[in-house]
């Protein structure tokens, strides 16, 4: 496995595995791996000659600079982790070689940033679009994978991918889940004991909001057993839970529609911000 951490070096790289014919799988991550990264990992593998995964923390989606300074880090054991799945190279770069000048270029999103995420987290999208293009660019893969975990994420790349033209075939790959049910996050490591007891609560809570809306509930009352059900909870603290269509990711008040349905999740334990959402299943 080969380590590069300077743009000139990855794009050496990548040009000859280009010129052999060879195809590319794009894996961008900000580090501290656990499975739900690796699965993303596995996915390239299976469906390119050669697998490259990014780590970096990129400072520019960070719209709270305590959330940024707390962000963990597991350089070392990533890249053994790395080593042992299988992965051809890691693009490591550090923030000076990924940003030699303050950017001041933004992206914005229409709609798709007015709600949840988008809503929450002011410049987190045009900061997170920017750096996979940047990656896009000096990487040029043929395919890049995401995961449905950040659902707002992938479709804000799916529109920088369509609005700019960019030659890369993008995956979106399911949610990896502990058994307890919650959803694997780097930011899990940051948890108490007692946060980590309770935070399987919040799939918990999407299953029955699924379950109620799969029995003909209104998307209202399903949503407020899910406010009763989390207030058992005082720990969790719900920024939003909010039912939106899959295609645009936009609010849906009543479930008749035969348009494919997301239950996304985003609160607070111990001042970690964590999100999950649910496709429902009809
Ligand atoms: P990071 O949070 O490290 O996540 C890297 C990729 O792993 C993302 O596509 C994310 O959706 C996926 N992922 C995270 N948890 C997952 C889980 N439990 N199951 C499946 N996939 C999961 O997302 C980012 O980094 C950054 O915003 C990035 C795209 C790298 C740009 O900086």
């Amino acid at each position: 496995m080969e380590v590069i951490k300077d743009i000139l070096s990855a794009r050496t790289a990548t040009n000859s595995i280009r010129q052999a014919n060879k195809s590319i799988g794009l894996v961008p991550t900000m580090g501290a791996l656990h499975k739900g990264h690796l699965s993303l990992i596995r996915a390239s593998k299976r469906e390119n000659n050669i697998t490259i995964v990014s780590i970096f923390v990129n400072p520019i989606q960070f719209n709270n600079p305590e959330d940024l300074k707390n962000y963990p880090s597991n350089y070392e054991s990533d890249l053994t982790v790395l080593e042992e799945i299988g992965c051809d190279i890691v693009f490591a770069p550090s923030t000076e070689e990924m940003y030699p000048l303050a950017p001041t270029i933004k992206l914005s999103f229409g709609e798709l940033e007015n709600i949840m995420e988008g809503a929450f987290r002011p410049g987190h999208f045009s900061g997170v679009a920017l750096v996979v293009m940047k990656l896009f660019n000096i990487l040029q893969p043929s395919h890049a994978y995401f995961g449905q975990k950040d659902i707002q994420q992938y479709k804000v790349i799916e529109k920088m991918v369509s609005d700019t033209s960019l030659a890369v075939d993008i995956k979106m790959m399911p949610i990896i889940r502990e058994k307890s049910g919650l959803a694997l996050s780097s930011r899990n490591s940051r948890l108490s004991i007692h946060g980590k007891r309770v935070a399987p609560q919040i799939f918990k809570t999407l299953l029955l909001v699924e379950d109620k809306i799969i029995r003909g509930e209104s998307v209202k009352d399903s949503i407020i057993a899910a406010e009763e059900q989390f207030s058992q909870y005082p720990e969790i603290k719900v920024e939003y839970l909010t039912l939106v269509n899959l295609k645009d990711l936009q609010v849906e008040e009543s479930s008749n529609e035969s348009n494919q349905l997301v239950l996304c999740f985003a609160g607070y334990i111990d001042g970690v911000r964590l999100i999950d959402n649910l496709i429902i299943k009809k």
